[in-house]
């Protein structure tokens, strides 16, 4: 076995050679709607690596949503397992999983879900529990955040009166809040203009600089140019991975073979 693709193919490799931060172990999702039975998530095995660039590439309805909903611990399995940080959140009670996604993970969606009646700037303060910071001291980071994504004008602002661009953006900053060590975004650069999609995506080149573990679903060529890996998911399965950097190679903190 080549040794680019030993972390992808072996199960057993997998945890004895290098240390993952997420590790999915045979996980099932399905969708039951009367009759119908969608299976969005096919018995996926897959070992994110701290500080990794993901990017997941598939067709609509492939299941690339189900599947981040999944490792973002937004919605449970059917079967299988997922881990995060060593702890298998597959487990949690919804109360300790909740809080542990608000300090671990932060969540761009697919579609904005920003609180229709929370301006932009309570948007990004709503979910910000970094520990022993005041009000003042969340507003006065929420709107640097804000600031950050070129929104200063924009903070008074309700999401219906906010461009998509510009709801992405608040989400983004949404999302950064409680600088969580990882990110999952869901197309977070459709449906924008070319100069808004071209800086997203230099924001998440410094978040991987940052050491940022990234996992986005993107068909964006500007994101996906700056990933450690591509997958492609299709009819609710891993079927291609490309290695694009491999980060264990680099960072020494990985336990090599
Ligand atoms: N909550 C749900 N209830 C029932 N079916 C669902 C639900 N969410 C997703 N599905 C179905 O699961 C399949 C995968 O959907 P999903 O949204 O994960 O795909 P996707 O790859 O993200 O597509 P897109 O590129 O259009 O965003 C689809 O056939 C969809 O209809
Ligand atoms: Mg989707």
């Amino acid at each position: 076995m080549e040794k680019n693709n030993n972390f992808i193919n072996s199960e057993v490799s997998i945890e004895t050679k290098t240390n993952p931060i997420i590790i999915l172990k045979n996980v099932l999702k399905e969708y039951v709607i009367g009759d119908w039975i969608v299976r969005a998530v096919d018995h996926v095995n897959l070992s994110i690596f701290e500080s990794e660039f993901v990017t997941i590439v598939g067709p609509s309805g492939a299941g690339k949503t189900s599947l981040l909903n999944l490792i973002g611990g937004l919605d449970s399995v059917d079967e299988g397992e997922i881990y995060n940080s060593g702890i298998k959140i597959t487990d949690m009670s919804e109360e300790s999983l909740a809080l542990f996604r608000i300090f671990n993970i932060g969540f761009i969606f697919q579609n904005y879900n920003l609180i229709s009646t929370l301006t932009a700037e309570e948007n990004v303060i709503f979910p910000m529990m970094l520990a022993g910071m005041t009000l003042e001291e969340r507003r006065e980071r929420a709107v640097k955040l804000l600031e950050e994504m070129r929104l200063e004008e924009r903070k008074e602002h309700l999401p219906f009166q906010l461009s998509s661009g510009e709801q992405q953006r608040v989400a983004i900053a949404r999302a950064l809040g409680n600088d969580p060590p990882i990110i999952i975004a869901d197309e977070p650069t459709a449906n924008l203009d070319m100069e808004t999609a071209e800086f997203i995506a230099k924001l998440f080149k410094k978040l991987k600089e940052s050491k940022k573990t990234l996992i986005v679903a993107t068909h964006d060529k500007a994101l996906i140019k700056h990933a450690d890996r591509i997958i492609t998911y299709k009819d609710s399965k891993i079927i291609k991975q490309d290695i694009i950097h491999d980060i264990l190679k680099d960072n020494k903190n990985f336990k090599k073979a």
